[in-house]
């Protein structure tokens, strides 16, 4: 309860609404198609929304029709109730599908719960297959994300990227000439997926999936793509062919970070994040050149990158990057 008060006003400070909804929802159809578990997807008859379903056999997955060039991807989520261990569901950009050993990816992936337990969700961001230097950051969800909807975000540009969920800015990366080829630039798909994750997404893999509580469902709406059309991701945009678009996205309300909402991010951080690897040492070697370290925040993390004061009630075994996002399709 605390935690939905202390929400709203985190929200209320921001005073922005992100993207006005009506207008800019797509139907499924329009922007998706089905990319695996057969009967497991299930559209709702207004054709906006659709089910995602994980049963013994099958996990389910859908994906843009298009790959695109920087953009605003967003859905609103349920996630399935009860106990959900090992259960994954992802919403995320990637080419995988493309480039094998050089794949750009952002991804937000909820990483299952034991039933009563809070959910964490995770960011991760690589670029040119950067998988040897994840760039995880964990939080908790300050709000029940089985009860109701809520709407996660991505946007990427040339020179930033922010991930949201409402109206929030959580985490911003802002593109560094020494983040090289880290900075994703390829165009990407737009996928959401669940899946068995019971190899690591519980706790580091010690809860596996209960087959018992199935079938696992994620509902998805709210469904926006904006961002620049490639029609043949070999033959990657000129910069004329994205103007436009570029434009589009850059003036948007979401593109533009004020003073407000960076204080709404830290405040969002500092009261829900677990693990950054911005202050990871065991790990890494050496710092990540986006992170803003600071000496008084590094204080409130542990040397394994997870926070002193944002809950974690045991520490979780950790994984190596290697694992994160990989649904079957990828794997
Ligand atoms: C990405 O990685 C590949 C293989 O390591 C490398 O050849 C290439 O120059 C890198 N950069 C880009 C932009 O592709």
């Amino acid at each position: 309860m605390a935690n939905r008060l202390l929400f709203a006003a985190i929200i209320a400070s921001a005073a922005v609404a992100v993207v006005a909804l009506e207008g800019s929802t797509i139907s499924f159809d329009e922007g998706f198609s089905q990319l695996f578990g057969d009967g497991n997807l299930i559209r709702y008859p207004d054709g906006r929304s659709v089910r995602l379903k994980l049963n013994r056999y099958s996990g389910s997955g859908f994906i843009s029709s298009d790959y695109y060039q920087h953009g605003f991807f967003s859905a609103s989520i349920k996630l399935p109730s009860d106990h959900t261990a090992g259960v994954v569901v992802a919403f995320y950009l990637s080419n995988g599908d493309v480039f094998e050993k050089t794949h750009d990816e952002l991804d937000f992936e909820f990483l299952g719960n034991l039933r009563g337990k809070e959910w964490r969700v995770q960011t991760n961001v690589y670029g040119n297959g950067s998988t040897s230097r994840g760039r995880e950051e964990r939080y908790l969800l300050p709000f029940d994300p089985t009860e109701e909807a809520h709407r996660y975000s991505i946007l990427w540009t040339a020179n930033y990227i922010i991930f949201y969920i409402d109206d929030i800015p959580i985490r911003e990366v802002v593109r560094t000439e020494a983040m090289g080829d880290d900075y994703p630039s390829k165009p990407m798909s737009v996928y959401a997926t669940i899946w068995d994750g019971s190899a690591w997404a519980t706790e580091g893999g010690k809860h596996k999936i209960n087959y018992k509580y199935s079938p696992f469902t994620a509902e998805f709406s709210d469904l926006i793509l904006r961002g620049c059309r490639v029609g043949d991701i070999q033959q990657p945009p000129s910069a004329e062919d994205c103007a436009e678009s570029e434009v589009e996205i850059l003036t948007a309300d979401y593109a533009a970070m004020d003073p407000k909402k960076r204080a709404a991010m830290r405040r969002f951080r500092e009261h829900y994040m677990t693990y950054t690897i911005c202050y990871d040492t065991v790990r890494y070697s050496s710092t990540f050149p986006e992170c803003d370290n600071s000496p008084s925040e590094k204080e409130r993390f542990w040397d394994w990158g997870e926070s002193k004061y944002v809950t974690p009630r045991r520490r979780s075994k950790r994984r190596s990057s290697r694992s994160s996002s990989r649904g079957p399709v990828e794997a």
